[in-house]
């Protein structure tokens, strides 16, 4: 008997299925998580160089005042390759190490289902992790060199969104067609498929032919959090703050770059470089600001980005049930309640929703269909909750088109069901 596992390795979350005698079953990959289903693709580093992951990293992270090294959105540089690695407490770690710890962890706990050791996986992967081929084909040999370091043998990929259409494929009764658009809305990547799926028993050892269009773009739930801390936010670290540089008498705004680099939260440990310290130490002694100037170099030195990001995201996950919401963050002297409306998130998201909409009509284009000829339109992952997600697709297909599955499971549970492409 083969058994074999998906593994969706998330921007933000992670989960695991096991293909086992034809049957595809979601698993428990992290008990400490409040959905058991899903482990935060996280990593941390302690001082004494233990390693956490999931919901655990989150508690020691939190547990030891930020002291040791935290990653998370790791996915997000698999396409980098500015980026190879990094150095944490004197050991160098690839990029590939830092996934395959994840993944080993993952494997682990399917193989303490089972009850034996299990080599073969079906990996997800997004429909572009970039735009650039070469970029693109160093991320997926990234993920494979991980797979291989966490020790599995035998590596297929699969595109999420065609796992999702699998999933969706599942639920279908026999002699059951339809063309369906999925839409997968993560944390990093936001991609889309046109597929055609049928219910019952078939032949599936090749589903090229059904898969009538494939797209992606970089725009998902993380862009939406930076976003927020930009229009929101920035404004208490100095985002308006202005000063006179030495031996000038005229105001100068603070540079965007330092700005910038607030928006992404794991990027803020690179203002710690000399001259960026040297320059914040200017700016302070003359500013209009100097309260938030203050607050910018705690936010470097004390390394809370991650605890205010995780308040801007809560935020804006109240926005998809609710009309308002407030972020509210205190750290020292600094105390943030800063409210945010429904309309605002979409007004500053504008142009990301313009992106998304972009690729959306792209992806129907390509598919040589009209949105009349797509049967069903099926929305998954954590960002497909953004009401104006919801009704991009109402506005082009209609609202009683929509057949939403599981946010959070059903790329793993097509991964698992991908297996008798591959095997
Ligand atoms: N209720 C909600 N409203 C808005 N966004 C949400 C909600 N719940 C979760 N999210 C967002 O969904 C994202 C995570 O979704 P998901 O787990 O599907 O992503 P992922 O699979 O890890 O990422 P990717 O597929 O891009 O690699 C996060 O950005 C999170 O903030
Ligand atoms: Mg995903």
């Amino acid at each position: 008997m083969q058994i074999v596992f998906g593994i969706d390795f998330g921007t933000t979350n992670s989960a695991l299925s096991v293909f086992r005698n034809g049957s595809v079953d979601v698993i428990s990959v992290d008990d400490t998580a409040q959905d058991n289903q899903l482990m935060r693709s996280v990593l941390y580093f302690s001082e004494d160089n233990e390693i956490f992951t999931g919901n655990e990293a989150i508690r020691q992270y939190v547990e030891d005042g930020a002291a040791g090294r935290f990653m998370q959105s790791i996915k997000t540089f698999l396409p980098n390759t500015s980026f190879t690695g990094t150095e944490v407490f004197g050991t160098r770690y690839e990029i590939d190490d830092l996934v395959a710890i994840i993944l080993k962890k993952i494997k682990a706990r399917g193989e303490a289902h089972v009850g034996c050791p299990v080599e073969s996986v079906v990996l997800g992967r997004p429909v572009v992790f970039s735009t650039d081929a070469a970029k693109d084909a160093v991320a997926e040999q990234r993920l494979e060199k991980a797979a291989r370091k966490a020790g599995f043998k035998n590596i297929w990929f699969q595109y999420e969104p065609v796992a999702a259409a699998l999933a969706f494929e599942d639920t279908l009764h026999a002699g059951q067609e339809r063309v369906v658009f999925i839409g997968d809305f993560g944390g990093g990547t936001s991609d889309f498929s046109v597929i055609r799926v049928k219910g019952g028993a078939f032949d599936r050892s090749d589903r090229r032919s059904d898969v009538l269009s494939l797209g992606g773009v970089y725009v998902a739930g993380d862009k939406f959090d930076s976003q927020v801390m930009w229009d929101k936010v920035a404004q208490y670290f100095g985002r308006y703050a202005r000063y006179k540089p030495m031996g000038k008498e005229e105001w100068q705004d603070i540079p965007a770059s330092i700005v910038y680099t607030l928006c992404q939260w794991h990027r803020i440990p690179l203002l710690r470089g000399r001259k960026t310290r040297e320059l914040i130490r200017v700016i302070k002694r003359t500013t209009d600001d100097r309260p938030a100037i203050e607050h910018l170099e705690n936010i470097i030195e004390d390394n809370f980005g991650f605890a205010l990001f995780q308040a801007i995201e809560k935020a804006k996950c109240e926005l998809s049930d609710g009309e308002m919401a407030t972020i509210r963050f205190t750290e020292c002297d600094l105390s943030i309640s800063e409210g945010i409306e429904k309309g605002e998130f979409e007004t500053i998201n504008a142009q990301n929703f313009r992106k998304i909409e972009a690729c959306i009509d792209e992806v129907v284009a390509q598919s040589g269909l009209t949105p009349a000829q797509i049967d069903t339109v099926s929305l998954t992952g954590g960002t497909s909750k953004i009401p104006h997600i919801q009704k991009l697709f109402a506005d082009r297909f209609g609202l009683d088109k929509s057949e939403n599955r599981d946010v959070f499971t059903s790329v793993v549970h097509g991964l698992g069901s991908s297996v008798p492409l591959f095997v």
